[in-house]
């Protein structure tokens, strides 16, 4: 018996119980009719699925955190330079320990730890890094402010991630890295991606921005390629409003991350090369470093809720949860989505159908509108002086017409998701509400076509 049949059976059993009362009374109207009242659409008057409960609250705040931001307030250590036993030091330590990986340097954000590592890795004028289209604007700003050349390749349209076999096409003689961002902190093919790394000679930095704890093949996120970045940005699974790091195990590349990310200054105090300032502040690490504690346990139940919600939606047909690789071991769950298929919906449009689900007060989305090759950064450096005197004129007219990424368009298309930070984390019971209005839509979906 599945869960569905066990909420219609409550549902069931509850209207019986209402209709032998209201029988006895002589009120109500008989059992049929409140069947059919419950089960009618919200968005058509009906009652919705899930009324005034709201999702466990994110970000996420608890006293241990309130503990260590007031310990670093009251430190004066304020500046991670102030002490190698600051708070920032402490939690890089925590979270390298935590995601196995040797070193970690904390950045100020997701964007800027993935600059860090362009420039760490000496990429620059001249030079390609291949990147998703479906992404944040940050994927390609990390490649952009070394003033390299972010090179788009489409993707697969299951599992929204980089398509191995475009990634390889993609390939130039300048081609120096590729950039896999794990949507929705999904593994990318990492298999193929690394195989093909290797046979061309490239270094691979992971944007893991979204994909906190997630493993592939016993192997966090983050830790397969040289390097991996991560966001702490308000929404994500570990967060502190704007933050980032990076985690690898090549010592000598992570010591030149340091370098850079501290405005080219090194650990030895010499300024050596090219760098921003980077800086993750301590308050920022004081959120981060009180949440780590409780941040498997949760990881652990967004990992069991999203089970538990890909199973009760299988045998929907118009929604196909986002593929996973083989190797797959878990995801962060940063957001769970779904492939939304109208023709299996009677036609019924995805706005629609979204708009449905909010009135039963469950709020599915859509995500990225539209790839990154869609947006004018692409005429802009085209364009542009600069990028004119570093790049040979036919590479920049190919590179302006080989932008079409039409898996991409189509992902953009048929997405929808929850942001899961917080609702994976409700009880089962809770996260059953999902299911049963996207069950409960599914099943009145010819009365949608009068919306
Ligand atoms: C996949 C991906 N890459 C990069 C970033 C950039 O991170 P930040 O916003 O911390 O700069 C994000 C943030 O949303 C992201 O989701």
């Amino acid at each position: 018996m599945t869960s569905g049949d066990l909420t219609r059976r409550r549902f069931i059993a509850a209207a019986s119980a209402g209709s032998l009362a209201a029988a006895a009374s002589g009120t109500i109207p008989a059992y049929g009719d409140v069947v059919k009242k419950a089960g009618q659409l919200a968005i058509l008057g009906g009652d919705p699925v899930r009324k005034n409960k709201p999702w466990p609250q994110w970000p996420y705040w608890d006293d241990s955190m309130t503990d260590t931001l007031v310990k670093t307030a009251k430190s004066r250590i304020w500046c991670r330079i102030q002490s190698a036993s600051g708070t920032v030091p402490t939690f890089e330590k925590e979270y390298a320990r935590m995601m196995g990986a040797r070193f970690c340097v904390a950045t100020g954000a997701g964007t800027q730890a993935l600059h860090t590592c362009v420039e760490a890795l000496g990429i620059g004028p001249g030079d390609e890094v291949i990147t998703s289209p479906y992404t944040d604007p940050g994927t390609i700003q990390g490649i952009l402010s070394a003033r390299a050349l972010p090179v788009l390749a489409d993707l697969d349209v299951e599992s929204y991630q980089l398509d191995p076999a475009d990634v390889e096409k993609k390939i130039t003689e300048n081609t120096r890295a590729i950039m896999p961002v794990h949507m929705m902190g999904q593994p990318c093919d990492m298999d193929s991606i690394m195989a093909i790394a290797k046979k061309h000679n490239l270094r691979v930095i992971e944007d893991a921005c979204q994909a906190h704890l997630a493993e592939h093949r016993g192997r966090k996120l983050g830790t397969i390629g040289d390097v991996g970045c991560f966001s702490f940005q308000s929404s994500k699974t570990i967060a502190c409003g704007e933050g980032g790091g990076i985690i690898g195990n090549d010592e000598e590349l992570m010591d030149k991350c340091y370098t850079v990310h501290n405005h080219g200054t090194s650990r030895r105090g010499r300024t050596e090369v090219i760098g921003p300032k980077y800086r993750m502040n301590e308050f920022e690490a004081a959120v981060l470093l009180g949440q780590l504690p409780g941040a498997i346990e949760r990881w652990r139940r967004r990992n069991e809720n999203a089970a538990y919600l890909t199973k009760r939606l299988k045998d929907i047909p118009g929604l196909t949860p986002q593929k996973l690789y083989p190797g797959t071991d878990s995801g962060s769950f940063y957001l769970y989505t779904m492939s939304y298929h109208k023709e299996q919906f009677d036609g019924v449009s995805r706005a629609t159908f979204l708009k449905a689900l909010n009135a039963e007060g469950i709020s599915l989305s859509e995500y990225i509108p539209q790839g990154l090759h869609k947006e004018p950064w692409i005429d802009q450096i085209v364009k542009s002086k600069s990028y004119q005197k570093m790049y040979a004129a036919e590479r920049l007219r190919q590179f302006s017409e080989q932008r079409a990424c039409p898996k991409c368009d189509q992902v953009c298309e048929e997405m929808v998701m929850l942001w899961a930070s917080g609702p994976l984390l409700a009880p089962q019971e809770e996260v059953a509400d999902i299911a049963d209005a996207i069950e409960k839509v599914w099943e009145n979906r010819a009365r949608l076509k009068q919306v």
